[in-house]
């Protein structure tokens, strides 16, 4: 069977780590969330006192950089020089960092090079903010995940609350969703944006598994039936 790619991407708190995560559980496919990796780096630089916006700091880092992504009863651990730092990884300060360190061109090109290597030959459901159109340009469906600003932040402050770390009101989180809107969409390399052959899907006001339903729709329609 030939291995199927399918790409989503779109901005911060879109939904897009949960589709990915449900629809691979689905197809029973790889699935890889490329910012983990952007937020694994951005933790090694914060751990040393690094500026992540310093790029001639930052790019150093990346000569000895080992990030691995495994898997445990279908869960997503994310490695940084052997160590477990999955849950480390989703701080506020971490996400910011991640922002920064991802608009770093070297830092990008090494990515996407490990993040092209985990593809190669194998059917896989990838994650990100430039995957239909820099990481994987043949992917077989391209999904550009999207919901308004509102609904975005709202689903972070029901997600903090449930773990118990709320510290940040409705407004505050509304405003970092923004600044991460921006700094993703208006960075020199690989901005975020919409391939031009990936289906929009606004999910405001829709459940998980309404959005799930259609993306398993849109991979029928392509004709990989083979994969459901
Ligand atoms: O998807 P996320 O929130 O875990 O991503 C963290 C940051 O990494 C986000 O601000 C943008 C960046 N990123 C990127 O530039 N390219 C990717 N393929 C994935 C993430």
């Amino acid at each position: 069977m030939r291995p199927i790619q399918i790409a989503i991407d779109g901005p911060s708190g879109a939904g897009k780590s949960t589709m990915a995560k449900l629809i691979s559980q689905k197809l029973n496919i790889m699935y890889l969330d490329t910012g983990a990796m952007y937020r694994a780096l951005a933790l090694k630089a914060i751990r040393k006192g690094i500026d992540t916006k310093n790029g001639d700091l930052v790019t150093p880092l990346l000569k000895d950089l080992d990030i691995r992504i495994s898997y445990e009863n279908g869960n997503q651990k994310v490695l940084l020089d052997g160590e477990d730092v999955t849950g480390l990884i989703r701080t506020d300060e971490v996400s910011m960092g991640a922002s920064n360190v991802s608009a770093i061109p070297e830092v990008r090109q090494k990515l996407v090079e490990l993040q092209q290597k985990l593809a190669s030959n194998n059917s896989v459901v990838m994650d990100g903010r430039d995957i239909g159109t820099h990481v994987l340009p043949n992917a077989d469906v391209k999904i550009f995940l999207t919901a308004s600003v509102k609904e975005r932040a709202l689903r972070r402050y029901n997600e903090l609350k449930e773990k118990g770390l709320l510290s940040k009101s409705l407004e505050e989180l509304e405003k970092e969703i923004e600044l991460r809107d921006y700094n993703d969409s208006n960075r020199a390399a690989s901005p975020l944006r919409k391939a031009e052959d990936a289906i929009l899907l606004d999910t405001t006001g829709l459940t998980i598994e309404q959005v799930v339903e259609a993306i398993l729709e849109i991979v029928k329609t392509k004709g990989l039936t083979h994969a459901i």
